[in-house]
């Protein structure tokens, strides 16, 4: 009897465990269109080497990018980034150096570094999981 129990006991742990698991491959593949994706990975980088220019009162070539109406109202050229299209969002092809040599000119502006690739790939996976801020979701 107690063998039997301690068996079950197994079985019900092991199953627990493999739906636990389930759940965190199931959340991973979300992982970027979570508000805490923005908070934690994609602001620092921003903050870092944008937000002298375009946070706070500061709106360098029309564009204050504190929040995502910010982002979508864009600067002198429009909308900087197009939710779900790192490729074709203005703020991404800049960072990558792809857009125009001046007007607006790749970011941040020479002589500052470009941002690393790896921290550009993920401002772009969080463009291309819908740009979701933290704000987004506490609205109704
Ligand atoms: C030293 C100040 C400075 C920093 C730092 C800076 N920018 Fe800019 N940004 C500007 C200026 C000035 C313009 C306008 C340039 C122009 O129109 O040629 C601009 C324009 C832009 C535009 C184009 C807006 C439009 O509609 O034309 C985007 C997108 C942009 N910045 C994104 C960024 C990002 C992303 C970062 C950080 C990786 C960044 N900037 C860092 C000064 C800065």
């Amino acid at each position: 009897m107690r063998g039997l129990l301690i068996g079950l006991g197994v079985i019900a742990g092991a199953v627990v465990l493999a739906s636990g698991a389930s759940r965190t491959v199931g959340a991973a593949v979300d992982e970027a269109s979570q508000p805490e994706f923005y908070a934690t990975k994609v602001q620092p980088i921003l903050q870092a080497n944008c937000a002298r220019c375009h946070g706070g009162m500061n709106h360098r070539g029309g564009l204050n990018m504190d929040t995502r109406a910010g982002l979508l109202k864009g600067g002198h050229d429009g909308a900087v980034i197009v939710p779900g299209d790192p490729d074709k969002s203005l703020l991404v092809r800049l960072m990558r150096h792809e857009g125009p040599a001046d007007d607006p000119m790749p970011m941040p502006p020479p002589p500052r570094a470009k941002v690393s690739d790896a921290e550009i790939d993920l401002v772009a996976r969080w463009v291309r999981a819908g740009a979701v801020m933290p704000a987004d979701v506490a609205k109704p």
